[in-house]
């Protein structure tokens, strides 16, 4: 994140520290064993849809498996890549890596071209690909060409636009001390507008390479400005009424679009995180209540500057604007009218992704982290069941209306210090758990807006920083997250959410636990479970640690890594994570890439990996300087993947970062740290396709 925003992953949750050390609950959390589950869950029809296409069958096409293994496909086929601290992309020998639809490509008609000096104006980048790309997923169509389907030579490649860096996005304005200022409407709705997420039609020719179908009515914008339905328990109630949208029905925009999920139906699911920073108040005497403490919102905001010229990211007078942000949010890309849907039974909060399951018993089940210290991993199971003989029914489109969401809470299990334990799905329903009218909360709704609050009071198990979620297609039941570091974990005094909610953003310093095992979590780890039986719609589930990132020369309690983390395999900060249809486990870093320190030998982010079984670790991939690698899909046939290179450039902890240097520095000199993908000009946060020079599997 650049200087200017002051982002607020690691300032921002309160809550009551969940007692790991309960009782209550554990018998029932006892799992069977794992080759019980194993047996039990050989066979089920639990389909994730990450890469997972082909189940769903699609343009009348017969259901098929996922794409099946090529022969002699490997977990881990591909030879290690070291460490880089340069300005490319690096893969490993056979692999070629090429940028693809950087921010400012033209993607809808009349759009002009990139402007390398960033003075695009706000109705241009309304017509252009928008900034910060993350979240990602390819929908091929099917073999008529006209819809959702299972091709790999051509789709829909969808992707979000998480945020804007301010000190490259604008060009220097009349303020020699502050290149933002004078600060305008036009600013901020150009910054709207690189927002959200593109729909870029996408072929490749017979060479292998991919280029964008200029003039497809299937290219479209989603921005910060674009209307969209709110849908599920929370439409129409009063915390989500303004004066603008006086029912509480629709919300113009999405922001700060992190992670994402798919569906069988063929819909992209984009996931809503840090939108408290949008917000501001003018009003200098704002002060804040217990709901947006909870949610981090501020009258500074994080620096955008939105508020200070559109009222409606003006706290002071536009209060309930917040509430109708951070959702997950429905996208039919094949629908490219379609008014995108905020499907708020699954919650409010920091989304970071959302990983959708279809669980033996038809119903589906979203996995999902919210992106803070200390704050928690969510599930939604549908009240409805998927129809696999018609994936794209209306019925089937609706499963996200209503079903029940529920929170984790980790516990120690029978032995204390192994790093496994139990765990149980507490439900999020008004009436149960002290979800009621004598602890303030009034209705189902209120609990789909005031989430967190609703967390805290039944006791969920605070993380370090819960990001994405990924289900294994080979393994029913078994599903990872990445807990990307955390700063306030084990520092005195320790303290933790209030059940009332009312705890101030940040404030809470929880002590260590089993699932969470390091003070000052710098390198972050990631998190197994395996739901009871296979079954993800269980309601209990063990869990271990499968992997705690760090440095191998470190050794003892709390900062030795775990045994599969080695001098060749290096990194710190795991965010993005997903398995392929194969069953590898792909791991994205956005961490710290001063290479110095903690972080010796890490170098830039990158992404590597990992064999859920051996679990043996190995690089994969370097991004350029000063960026973060997020987002990934495949095609269907797993030969090409798409991967999000982040913010090129970005000062943060750059090891060659001048002293006093900083954002309203590198506004006027935007070579000076990367110029990653174009020579010569700014550099742009670009999709990168990799593919095998043989035409082979990527990763076999
Ligand atoms: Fe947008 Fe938590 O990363
Ligand atoms: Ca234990
Ligand atoms: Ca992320």
């Amino acid at each position: 994140m650049s200087d200017t925003l002051r982002d607020d992953d690691g300032v921002s949750n309160p809550s009551r520290n969940p007692h790991l050390t309960e009782l209550v609950d554990r018998a029932i959390a006892r799992m069977p064993s794992r080759r019980t589950l194993l047996k039990a869950g050989l066979g089920a029809a639990a389909i994730p849809f990450l890469g997972g296409l082909a189940a769903c069958g699609g343009g009348g096409d017969d259901p098929a498996p996922t794409t099946p293994a090529t022969p002699g496909e490997q977990m881990l086929g591909f030879q290690a890549v070291p460490t880089s601290g340069g300005d490319a992309v690096v893969v490993p020998p056979g692999y070629v890596a090429t940028a693809f639809l950087p921010w400012g490509t033209p993607l809808l008609a009349g759009a002009p071209a990139f402007a390398a000096n960033a003075s695009n104006t706000a109705a241009d980048q309304e017509l252009q690909v928008g900034d910060n790309h993350d979240g990602m997923a390819f929908f091929g169509f099917n073999t008529a060409g006209n819809g959702f389907g299972e091709r790999s030579d051509e789709g829909l490649l969808v992707f979000n636009h998480e945020y804007i860096n301010p000190e490259y996005f604008y060009q220097p304005d009349t303020d020699p001390a502050n290149w933002l200022l004078p600060f305008t409407l036009e600013k901020a709705r150009k910054g709207q507008a690189a927002h959200g997420a593109s729909v870029a039609h996408v072929r490749r020719n017979a060479a292998g390479e991919w280029s964008l179908v200029a003039g497809s009515p299937y290219n479209r914008r989603i921005h910060g400005n674009t209307p969209m339905d709110i849908q599920g328990p929370a439409r129409g109630h009063p915390l989500v009424q303004t004066a603008d949208d006086p029912a509480g029905t629709t919300v113009l925009g999405m922001l700060n679009n992190c992670g994402n999920g798919r569906t069988p139906w063929g819909t992209f699911l984009t996931c809503e995180e840090n939108f408290n920073g949008y917000f501001g108040a003018t009003d200098a005497g704002f002060t804040r209540n217990t709901l947006e403490a909870r949610y981090g919102l501020s009258a500074g905001g994080f620096g955008y500057l939105w508020h200070t010229v559109d009222p409606r990211f003006d706290m002071s007078t536009n209060r309930n604007e917040p509430n109708r942000f951070g959702y997950i949010v429905e996208i039919d890309p094949f629908a490219p009218t379609s008014q995108p849907v905020k499907r708020t039974a699954l919650g409010r909060f920091k989304h970071e992704n959302a990983e959708l399951v279809v669980a033996p018993n038809g119903r589906v089940v979203v996995y999902m982290g919210c992106d803070e210290v200390n704050e928690y991993i969510y599930k939604f199971v549908s009240n409805g069941t998927f129809d696999a003989n018609n994936p794209t029914s209306a019925a089937n489109r609706n499963l996200l209306a209503d079903g029940t969401l529920y929170v984790a809470r980790f516990d120690a299990g029978t032995t204390a210090g192994d790093r496994m334990g139990t765990g149980v799905w507490i439900p999020l329903v008004f009436g149960q758990n002290g979800l009621d009218a004598g602890n303030g909360f009034t209705s189902q709704a209120d609990i789909a807006i005031r989430t967190r609050q609703a967390a805290d009071r039944v006791g969920a198990t605070m993380m370090d920083r819960p990001e994405w979620v990924s289900a294994n297609p080979t393994k029913p039941g078994e599903v990872m997250i990445t807990c990307t570091n955390n700063s306030r974990r084990g520092t005195a005094p320790a303290s933790g959410n209030a059940a009332d909610g009312t705890t101030a953003a940040g404030s809470a310093r929880p002590a260590v636990d089993e699932a969470n095992p390091r003070a000052s979590n710098a390198w972050g780890h990631i998190v197994r479970w395996n739901e009871t039986g296979g079954d993800a719609t269980a309601l209990t589930f063990d869990w271990d640690i499968f992997l705690l990132a760090g440095q191998p020369s470190n050794t003892g309690l709390p900062n030795a890594p775990s045994s599969n983390i080695n001098a060749g395999n290096l990194f710190n900060s795991p965010d993005g994570l997903a398995f392929d249809s194969f069953g590898r486990l792909w791991i994205q870093t956005d961490g710290n890439f001063s290479n110095t320190g903690n972080f010796a030998g890490n170098g830039n982010n990158q992404m590597l990996a990992a064999d859920p079984t051996t679990k043996e670790v190995r690089r994969f991939l370097v991004g350029p300087s000063g960026c973060e690698v997020t987002g990934i899909t495949w095609t269907p046939d797993r030969r090409t993947m798409f991967v999000n290179i982040q913010h090129p450039g970005e000062l943060g902890s750059h090891p060659r970062r001048p002293a006093g240097y900083g954002d309203n520095e590198i506004a006027r000199d935007p070579t000076a740290f990367s110029t990653w993908p174009t020579a010569g000009i700014r550099p742009r946060s670009s999709v990168v396709v990799v593919r095998r020079t043989d035409g082979g599997v990527i990763g076999g």
